[in-house]
């Protein structure tokens, strides 16, 4: 049974392939039309009863149609007249290839006798599309350090439209940083490029702006545009620059720590990290600097972090630099200069140089007693220092030839007798303000010298004796 059916299946493909020969046979040569694209509804494409040489009264006898690959078929073969056609749009673009020639067979059937008939019908483009970019515009990002002749590849455009319809140029808006090239890669593909002309300068213009249009060859031609936006990217090519030629400030010693002595301030005309300034001490700032003061490296302050002495120094050079934070940082140094500011904080010192034990009482006006220097480590009038001493004695300090030496001399007799010991405060007062002062006490001794007669003492003397005394007594 199942044999059977296979055998009889053999047998029907026998008789097709049979059949399909006398048919391939029967084919006759090919009918060519040739219309354009959009062309109307109903336009007449072309008369197959006279292609065929049959009167279109027998045509339709005999059965001649068009066997469809399409439901949406694009022609129409009226049976009444025998002419074929348009019955939809025929949109090449749709169709077709666009760089090659569009054809379309219609395989058409006369039944009886059975015959096929090929109809060409070759569809011709017209100019019904423009060209078109992708987009409406192209942001492009093009480092500063470029060099002139450097390409850079645009995206062409599109047009639907085939060979002499198709693109045909690139324009690009005068400008003198740019011009165009357009190369050929292939049959119907132009790429253009952009070639710089010159140098871009970020810091002078970050953007440009150009207009490429692209140019069909339909006549009139048709044309499509993109805008290009041109972003200069920053290239680290500038150092920072102090906003300052010099930073010079005074500064008074005793300052508490904190206090904020200047702040630098560096600026960088590149841009992002390119742009952005850190500051330190210079490479030379040695440790005893940097335990006296700090430097912010975001804000750029320096600041006293230990103590201020102007009697230890009286002036500050600084090295400070100003980095970038550019890939390969690029860095300015400058000098900070510090003005210590002396302030009244040493109270003058009194020493005592040379001094005589005593002093003989019988010793000249004017004699000098003791030398003593006096001190003050501050400069200036907070430096300057005046003696004197203030009680009421027979004594007196006279500056010396010396600096700061003050001698301390008599002014009138001394008298042992009388007071045989001085305490002589001395003071010491420098001319700041306030002023500080000092004092020492200096002991004089006033020393013996025979200088009186002896000498009863005054009125009558009365002595007792007392009777039976022995001889030799004293009295
Ligand atoms: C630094 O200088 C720039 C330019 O002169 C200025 O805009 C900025 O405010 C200054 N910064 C400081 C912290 O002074």
């Amino acid at each position: 049974m199942e044999q059977r059916r296979r055998l009889l299946r053999w047998w029907g493909c026998l008789v097709f392939a049979v059949a399909l020969g006398t048919f391939l046979r029967e084919t006759a040569a090919q009918i060519r039309y040739s219309i354009s694209e959009e062309v109307n509804e109903g336009t007449v494409v072309g008369n197959i009863a006279k292609d065929l040489g049959i009167d279109k009264n027998e045509l339709k006898a005999r059965g001649y149609r068009i066997i469809e690959s399409s439901i949406e078929p694009l022609f129409r073969f009226n049976e009444d007249d025998g002419f074929l056609y348009v019955r939809r749009n025929v949109d090449r673009e749709v169709i077709c290839e666009r760089s090659s020639a569009c054809v379309i067979n219609l395989k058409t059937v006369l039944q009886k006798p059975l015959e096929i008939h090929y109809v060409g019908i070759e569809v011709l483009d017209v100019n019904d599309h423009s060209p078109s970019f992708s987009e409406r515009e192209k942001r492009l990002e093009i480092f500063e350090s470029a060099l002139p002749g450097a390409k850079f590849q645009l995206q062409p455009a599109r047009d639907a439209d085939g060979l002499q319809f198709s693109i045909q140029q690139y324009k690009l808006i005068q400008n003198d940083l740019f011009r165009l090239e357009v190369e050929e890669r292939g049959a119907d593909r132009k790429t253009p490029f952009l070639v710089l002309q010159k140098k871009l300068d970020r810091e002078t213009v970050g953007k440009h702006k150009l207009l490429l249009t692209a140019i069909d060859g339909g006549r009139p031609a048709k044309s499509g545009t993109i805008e290009l936006l041109i972003e200069v990217l920053d290239v680290n090519e500038n150092s920072p620059v102090f906003t300052q030629d010099a930073y010079r400030v005074t500064l008074n010693e005793n300052v508490p720590p904190g206090t904020v002595v200047v702040q630098i301030n560096a600026t960088d005309l590149d841009e992002g990290a390119n742009g952005e300034i850190v500051y330190s001490f210079g490479k030379e700032v040695d440790v005893s600097l940097k335990r006296l003061f700090s430097i912010d490296s975001q804000t750029g302050e320096i600041k006293v972090i230990g103590e201020i002495d102007y009697e230890q120094t009286k002036n500050f050079e600084i090295d400070v630099r100003a980095t970038d934070k550019g890939p390969m940082p690029l860095f300015v140094d400058k000098i900070v200069t510090i003005k210590v500011v002396d302030l009244n904080d040493n109270i003058p010192k009194i020493e005592v140089t040379s001094f005589s034990e005593s002093v003989p009482e019988d010793c000249k006006i004017e004699t000098t007693v003791g030398l003593i220097s006096v001190s003050d480590l501050d400069s200036g009038s907070n430096g300057k220092v005046s003696c004197f001493l203030p009680d009421d004695a027979p004594f007196s300090i006279y500056p010396s030839l010396q600096n700061n030496m003050y001698a301390i001399v008599t002014t009138s007799p001394l008298d042992r007798e009388t007071k045989s010991l001085y305490a002589l405060t001395v003071i010491a007062k420098d001319a700041g303000v306030p002023p500080l002062s000092s004092q020492k006490t200096i002991t004089v001794v006033v020393s013996d010298v025979n200088d009186n007669k002896p000498e009863f003492p005054v009125g009558p003397q009365t002595f007792y004796i007392i009777e039976n005394n022995k001889i030799d007594a004293p009295l």
